[in-house]
């Protein structure tokens, strides 16, 4: 039997919903109800969702812009808390990898690096132990010593891996940054992930990209609507998520080969 590492049990999510001031006199007036008014409306973004992910797996999410893909690792990485349900989470999880998250723009990408390995709790002979490698396997050269906001998308998923890769995370969330990365970038975090996959750490994956879905992955989640629509073989999922999107994609001929 093996042991689930994560697992929402009847989770929900929702957002406040800042609509629009009706009526600027109300508002001006009444301040203090017109603000609890606009938070009282909310949005749901998962409804009662459950699934459970195994220790040593790699766990892809796929679904439409807004399906709540991030959110759901947002809940995981504990950024997010639920409204109600359980999120049960008991092993180390990396910081959530997403586009420049955690990054201070004005820093620079050495100086990030340090500031992150401060905000988890690494002492500096730590930080400083591991900050060559992170550099080394980012290959940003000397783009390390210029500030976070001058990097381009690949850039800063070049960075974001590396720290989080080094980090010697139990679970590793990704959110759709390696799709930025240049093929070489990308085969290098594939390979990692794969050595990660070896040493039994567990992965959850939000991509678009169902090629790396079918390639990496054990098994694959579709969120729709609110809800998990299906939880399964990685290829038959994303078959179900074409068919409902009305994309043909012919799923044996995507070639392992050409990740
Ligand atoms: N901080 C927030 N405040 C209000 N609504 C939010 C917030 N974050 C997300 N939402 C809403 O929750 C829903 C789910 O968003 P989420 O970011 O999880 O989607 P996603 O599946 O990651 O989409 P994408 O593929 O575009 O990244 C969306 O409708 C979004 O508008
Ligand atoms: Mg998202």
């Amino acid at each position: 039997m093996r042991e689930a590492v994560i697992g929402f049990y009847n989770v929900s999510k929702s957002y406040p919903l800042y609509g629009h001031i009706r009526g600027i006199k109300n508002f001006l007036f009444d301040f203090p109800r017109s603000i609890t008014s606009m938070k009282q409306e909310r949005f749901d973004a998962l409804r009662n969702i459950s699934f459970e992910i195994y220790e040593g797996e790699n766990f892809g999410i796929i679904g439409n812009n807004g399906a709540g893909k991030s959110t759901t690792l947002g809940l995981i990485a504990g950024v997010l808390k639920p409204n109600s349900g359980r999120v049960m989470v008991n092993r180390r999880v990396s910081p959530l990898l997403a586009l420049g998250a955690g990054f201070h723009p004005e820093l620079t990408g050495r100086e990030n690096v340090e500031l992150n390995g401060v905000l988890l709790g690494l002492t500096r002979k730590e930080i400083r132990s591991k900050m060559e490698e992170i550099i080394e396997f980012s290959e940003l050269g000397d783009f390390v010593n210029r500030p976070v906001r001058v990097y381009s998308s690949g850039m800063m998923a070049r960075l974001g891996f590396s720290v989080v890769a080094h980090l010697d995370p139990e679970i590793l969330l990704i959110d759709e940054v390696l799709g930025v990365g240049d093929i070489r970038f990308q085969k290098k975090c594939l390979d990692k992930m794969m050595t990660f996959k070896d040493s039994g750490v567990t992965m959850v994956l939000v991509t678009h990209s169902v090629a790396s879905v079918m390639n990496i992955c054990d098994r694959a989640m579709w969120i729709a609507d609110r809800q998990v629509q299906m939880i399964g073989d990685p290829q038959q999922v994303v078959e179900a998520y074409c068919e409902k999107s009305n994309v043909a994609i012919n799923t044996s001929a995507v070639n392992k080969a050409a990740l």
